[in-house]
């Protein structure tokens, strides 16, 4: 039986942001980075695109996009064209681990809820440094204390979704050998931040991000490869609640400069 993510779930469904705390996470990140008509952004493992276009169409700022998987690539293009911003917002088809980008030559860049899907993390910050000048970087991401437990960590990876749970202190370490010691942390954790993956509906419990026919869909996508997955999706937001209410799962905004 294939187990079903958190992170599967929000890439089947019809949300378009994939991280925790949705559009308005992005939008303080973007604030933050100082996008604008003058600027040339990037993103990092853009996702279904929702960001850059957002960027683009609101800042009039030229925006790549860069993501690994092709089918939100094909996603993110189709809604640029849909929203007549092709021009601006770009998306390329590409490892980030491995590119040929000249030093520099990004104003910004952003990297959402990106580097814990990898466990090429430190590569993908460096290389994210290399290219953005002054080192002008948001990112935002799952984080644990340093204490947790092997157990726990497992638990955490298996639900979420993910590669990497970094500590602030593994964060530090990398960025400080940067000399990137002048950093902005914002605590975006707990339950009610998380649920801000969708803003429209206020979902009492993290299982109602999805709305009903959303629900629907997704049991149908994944009925086959796992029969109970309705219990299985919600055990895993119970969990991850459960690990966002005692304060073991964190989801901090850090800004280098
Ligand atoms: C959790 S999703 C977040 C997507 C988007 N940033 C968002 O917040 O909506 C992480 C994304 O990073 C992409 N990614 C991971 N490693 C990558 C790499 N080496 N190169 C390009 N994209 C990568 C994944 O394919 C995935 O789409």
């Amino acid at each position: 039986m294939v187990s079903v993510t958190f992170a599967d779930l929000l890439k089947f469904s019809q949300i378009d942001y994939l991280h925790p705390c949705g559009f308005s996470i992005s939008r303080r990140s973007l604030e933050l980075i100082g996008v604008d008509a003058h600027r040339y952004f990037l993103d990092v493992g853009s996702g279904k695109g929702a960001t850059a276009i957002y960027a683009a169409s609101e800042f009039g700022t030229m925006t790549l996009g860069v993501e690994k998987d092709p089918f939100l690539v094909k996603l993110a293009r189709k809604t640029s064209i849909d929203k007549n911003m092709l021009k601006m917002a770009e998306f390329r088809f590409q490892d980030f681990t491995d590119t040929n980008f000249q030093d520099g030559l990004f104003d910004g860049a952003l990297l959402e809820n990106v580097l814990s899907t990898t466990a090429k993390w430190e590569i993908m910050l460096t290389e994210t440094l290399r290219v953005t000048k002054r080192g002008n970087v948001v990112l935002h991401d799952y984080f644990v204390e340093d204490a947790l437990a092997p157990k726990d960590l497992a638990v955490l990876k298996q639900v979420l979704g993910v590669k990497t749970l970094l500590t602030l202190k593994d964060l530090k370490k990398l960025l400080s050998a940067h000399k990137k010691n002048n950093l902005v942390i914002e605590d975006w954790s707990g339950v009610d931040n998380f649920k801000k993956i969708i803003e429209q509906r206020n979902a009492s419990r993290l299982i109602d991000i999805f709305d009903f026919k959303q629900k629907l869909l997704l049991v149908a996508k994944f009925l086959i490869t796992n029969p109970f997955i309705i219990f299985k999706i919600k055990k895993s937001m119970q969990t991850i609640e459960t690990y966002l209410a005692t304060g073991k799962l964190k989801y901090y905004l850090v800004k280098v400069a």
